[in-house]
């Protein structure tokens, strides 16, 4: 029998992090310690279910209200929310507590909550003249991007930066730390205590400034740091 844990991927969008997530586990091989066994999404639409269908992967559609059984039934272990728009109902945020991910495209706390996502977090970030935006992984709790935080990456802001061209420089460090994070807890490596800390991740140990000037040229680089940094 496998120990491998069983992912499922819940995303409202076109699941360009959930085929990411599949595309690592699948270089990973044999030291991967999970697979996407299902994709859930709140319309048919989601072009993520598409990208599941593709993979082989299991699908559902399925309402909030509806996603403790939909999960419980295929006895999910991590519950990974990429790109996912709806709010997690708080008996199924509690049931996965410690084994339920987030992505949000900006450095939280800052940009995030209600109403902060896709264009308008990036459109935000670009009101208010900050210089660094990046990417956050966190544990979900039963609020928008308010859960324990596990790992960041800075993305620089550029004075030319439009919301689309910030949105496409972030996304490709979510691309990078997003299904490290994913593997890393899914093996045990990153946890969240009964304190509400996260054990293990970046904890102590700071991202290096390679993302600032992440090129396709030391996208590699970048990678291993991630690697290095989750001790994989
Ligand atoms: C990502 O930027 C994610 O952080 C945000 O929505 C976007 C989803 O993109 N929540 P995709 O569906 O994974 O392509």
């Amino acid at each position: 029998m496998s120990a491998r844990r069983r992912i499922a991927v819940l995303a409202s969008g076109g699941g360009s992090n959930l085929q990411a997530i599949v595309d690592h586990l699948a270089a990973r091989g044999e030291r991967r310690a999970g697979d996407v066994v299902l994709v859930v999404a709140g319309r048919e639409t989601a072009g993520a279910l598409d990208r599941a269908r593709r993979a082989g992967i299991e699908t559902a559609v399925a309402t909030p209200a509806a996603l403790g059984t939909v999960l419980g039934e295929r006895a999910i272990d991590l519950v990974v929310l990429a790109g996912y728009l709806s709010l997690v109902p708080e008996e199924v945020t509690t049931r996965w507590a410690g084994r339920m991910l987030n992505v949000h495209p900006a450095l939280l706390p800052a940009f995030g909550g209600p109403g902060l996502y896709g264009a308008r977090v990036h459109r935000a970030v670009l009101e208010s003249g900050v210089r660094v935006s990046g990417v956050t992984v966190h544990f979900v709790d039963a609020h928008y991007d308010r859960g324990p935080i596990i790992a960041q990456w800075p993305v620089p802001v550029l004075d030319a930066d439009s919301a689309e061209s910030l949105a496409a420089r972030v996304l490709r460090a979510e691309h990078l730390l997003f299904p490290r994070v994913v593997d890393a807890v899914a093996r045990g490596a990153i946890t969240l205590g009964a304190d509400g800390r996260v054990r293990g991740g970046f904890a102590g140990r700071a991202p290096l400034s390679l993302a600032f000037s992440l090129t396709a040229a030391n996208e590699a680089a970048i990678a291993d740091e991630i690697d290095a940094l989750l001790c994989s």
